[in-house]
């Protein structure tokens, strides 16, 4: 798989994809990831990337051009219909649809390419939505400064879902929201730590007993903070 970020501040990425199973799978060659700056495809000679908004009001809004110059770019075009198999380009936005597992899970699937793009300030041009984006996706119910946090938990989430990004030792197969639940407490050693102990039932061997404690819990935790999960509120069911 191939990520693309599109931002106006690079930096603030860093190192971030070069630590644990992100760094893992770049290595692997399962994932490729490569942060661009906005500001390069911008043609005039400020290098202009914001611009006020039209009808007034407060903040700058991210312009057009060096967007689409940049997917076009990076995809071959900038006709949303004629993007290559596998291509999806992703607009962080508090307006879009609610990042889930089960999207996370339908990108590591479906997807070979995916270019998200950030905004700031007031949000991007609504002709970059309209025109280039296959999806405008929210990572919650509440606003951030820029797109980037979101890019990056975007990117997290599917590369740890990609074949062999997880190595053999762990699976996704038992994480939360995986199989409609919660996932269940672990613990490590000691079994004794200043008198809190370790269930029992996690020392015995016994791994029907085991499993059978683990979906007890997953259960109660589930219960306890995610009702909706059980429920089918905000249709998670
Ligand atoms: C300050 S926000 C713009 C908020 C916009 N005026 C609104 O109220 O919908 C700037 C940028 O941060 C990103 N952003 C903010 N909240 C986000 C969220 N919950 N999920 C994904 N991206 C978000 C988007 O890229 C957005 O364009």
């Amino acid at each position: 798989m191939k990520i693309d970020v599109l931002t106006i501040f690079p930096e603030f990425f860093g190192q971030v994809f070069d630590f644990g199973i992100i760094r893992r799978a770049k290595l692997a060659g399962i994932v490729e990831i490569n942060v661009h700056d906005i500001r390069e495809y911008a043609t005039d000679k400020h290098k202009m990337v914001d611009d006020r908004p039209f009808g007034g009001g407060d903040g700058m809004v991210l312009k057009p051009e060096p967007i689409f110059a940049a997917i076009e770019n990076l995809t071959g075009t900038c006709d949303r219909d004629a993007y290559p198999a596998g291509t999806r380009v992703v607009l962080l936005s508090p307006q879009g649809k609610p990042f889930k597992q089960a999207m996370a899970k339908e990108f590591a699937d479906d997807a070979t390419h995916i270019v998200m793009i950030c905004g700031r300030y007031e949000g991007v041009d609504e002709r970059v939505n309209d025109l280039l984006v296959t999806d405008e996706v929210s990572i919650g119910d509440y606003v951030l400064s820029g797109g980037e946090p979101a890019a990056i938990v975007i990117a997290d989430s599917i590369v740890r879902l990609l074949p062999n990004a997880l190595g053999s030792d762990t699976s996704a197969a038992n994480d939360s929201f995986s199989g409609g639940l919660l996932d269940c407490p672990h613990y490590t050693r000691p079994a004794d730590f200043r008198g809190y102990t370790v269930p029992e039932v996690l020392l015995n061997g016994n791994h029907a007993e085991i499993e059978k404690w683990r979906f007890e819990k997953a259960l109660e935790k589930t219960r306890q903070n995610r009702i909706d999960l059980l429920t089918g509120e905000n249709g998670e069911m």
